[in-house]
């Protein structure tokens, strides 16, 4: 479940002996062996200069290496820079299929220092599965991701 618990086990992943991408790995694997309905978890990282959102690390099928800026729920999320949850995604105009048992979706932008540098982005196969998830919750989530990025900017 998608709750304090489990982010509290996920923020404790992010060591700092540890690489980000070994730290990022157990965070995605976190989430994807959860007990959720979650059939993908996954980072997009932001190219600044085109704006695409380019497939990093992940758990699940095989999945669409760019998406265009501007495109799909990833665009959204990084045009509007705030979560967005999709409680049907064939009602997305624009939703971007990478896996047809897709029902529902959340993408959450990561902006360590307010600069925005990915996505963290979740499919189920629950219609609405996230709809029930407390803002706060969401917004937990957010930030034990966005700490982890955070060790990607320069010191
Ligand atoms: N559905 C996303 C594309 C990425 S996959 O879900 C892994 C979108 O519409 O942007």
């Amino acid at each position: 479940m998608i709750d304090y618990p489990l982010c509290n086990r996920i923020r404790s992943f992010n060591d700092p002996e540890m690489s980000v991408n070994s730290v990022l790995a157990n965070q995605i694997a976190a989430l994807f062996h959860s007990d959720d309905p979650i059939t993908w978890a996954g980072i997009y990282m932001l190219n600044p200069l085109t704006g695409d959102c380019l497939l990093d690390m992940f758990q699940g099928l095989p999945a669409c290496m760019k998406i265009a800026a501007h495109k799909g729920v990833i665009g959204a999320a990084v045009d509007s820079q705030k979560p967005i949850v999709v409680s049907d995604v064939h009602q997305f105009d624009g939703h971007i299929a990478c896996d047809t048992r897709t029902e529902s979706e959340m993408v959450i932008p990561l902006k360590p220092s307010n600069i925005l540098l990915g996505v963290l982005d979740l499919d189920s196969d629950i219609p609405g599965f996230f709809d029930n998830i407390d803002p706060k919750t969401i917004e937990e989530l957010q930030d034990v991701f966005t700490a982890t990025f955070d060790r990607y900017l320069p010191l």
